[in-house]
């Protein structure tokens, strides 16, 4: 599919503003619809509307306690809010009580990259989550996300997303989390067929109020493991937990940066 290529400006000097849709019907949440489709592969998404539908559970009621807190945050330049076109990122995420916060997606807009649109949204998600945590009375522990590697055999734009991404994860303070392969569902598989490979996703962690020192190997097993449970309801026995967390297995935090390097093609 065509980027969206929009002749809408923004300069360095711009500023932009960050808010939380609450509307499904408000034009904006259907741009970040289409940025979310334009920017992401199929296998890396899950359906939008089951984004759309969080938005619209988040509107009606206050979280069920102990569920997921979830957040669609938007960005434009600043007033030019109600236009579509003019939209420059949005990031999707929720905290998991009891476990941490959870980034599930963010994208930028190709005409307002490396302007720091990126980096904004995730301070600001990491701020939205602060809040959530302090209604709780809990402490935030960690953000963690997952983001797709490209093949060794990937076209260079592909290497180059890449990139831009794991220099955002740094930017951002998130490290990598080297020694795990996390094996997820392909969402863009059929329902039916129960045979789709899984898809490897690389992990990333920005420690908020554990400090990084306390991520030992064997902390970080934990981590994983709870997002199996808690977002995949994958248990220990089921393929794609065991395949993850192996024997033997000793994850450990690097900087993202140290993700970023193109890996040569397996002979
Ligand atoms: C990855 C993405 C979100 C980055 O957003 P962005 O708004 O351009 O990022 P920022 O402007 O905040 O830049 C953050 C850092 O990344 C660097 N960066 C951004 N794009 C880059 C690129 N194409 N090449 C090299 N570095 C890049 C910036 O220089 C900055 O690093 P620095 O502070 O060390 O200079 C954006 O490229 C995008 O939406 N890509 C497509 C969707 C996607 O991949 N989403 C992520 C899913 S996990």
């Amino acid at each position: 599919m065509q980027l969206q290529q929009t002749a809408t400006p923004v300069d360095a000097k711009q500023k932009v503003v960050v808010w939380e849709a609450f509307d499904v019907a408000d034009p904006m949440v259907a741009a970040a619809k289409d940025l979310y489709e334009q920017t992401l592969t199929a296998d890396e998404r899950i359906p939008w509307l089951w984004i759309e539908q969080s938005v619209a559970d988040r509107a009606k009621s206050k979280p069920r306690p102990g569920g997921w807190s979830r957040h669609l945050l938007l960005a434009t330049p600043e007033g030019q809010q109600d236009d579509p076109a003019a939209l420059a990122g949005y990031v999707y995420g929720a905290l998991l009580p009891g476990y941490g916060g959870y980034l599930c997606y963010v994208g930028v807009a190709p005409w307002a990259r490396r302007l720091g649109v990126g980096t904004r949204l995730y301070d600001q998600f990491f701020k939205v989550l602060r809040v959530d945590s302090g209604e709780l009375g809990e402490p935030l522990p960690f953000v963690i996300w997952e983001s797709h590697r490209p093949d060794p055999l990937s076209p260079h734009s592909d290497w180059e997303n890449w990139t831009a991404r794991t220099r955002l994860f740094d930017r951002v303070g998130g490290y990598w989390i080297d020694g795990v392969d996390f094996l997820s569902p392909n969402f863009a598989a059929d329902e039916e067929a129960d045979d789709a490979p899984p898809v490897p996703l690389q992990l990333f962690l920005k420690p908020l109020d554990t400090p990084e020192a306390a991520f030992t190997p064997e902390r970080l097993r934990e981590v994983v493991a709870g997002l199996h449970r808690g977002v995949y309801r994958n248990e220990p026995g089921s393929p794609m937990y065991d395949r993850t967390l192996p024997p033997g297995c000793e994850p450990q935090l690097r900087p993202a940066r140290a993700a970023g390097a193109r890996t040569p093609p397996r002979a």
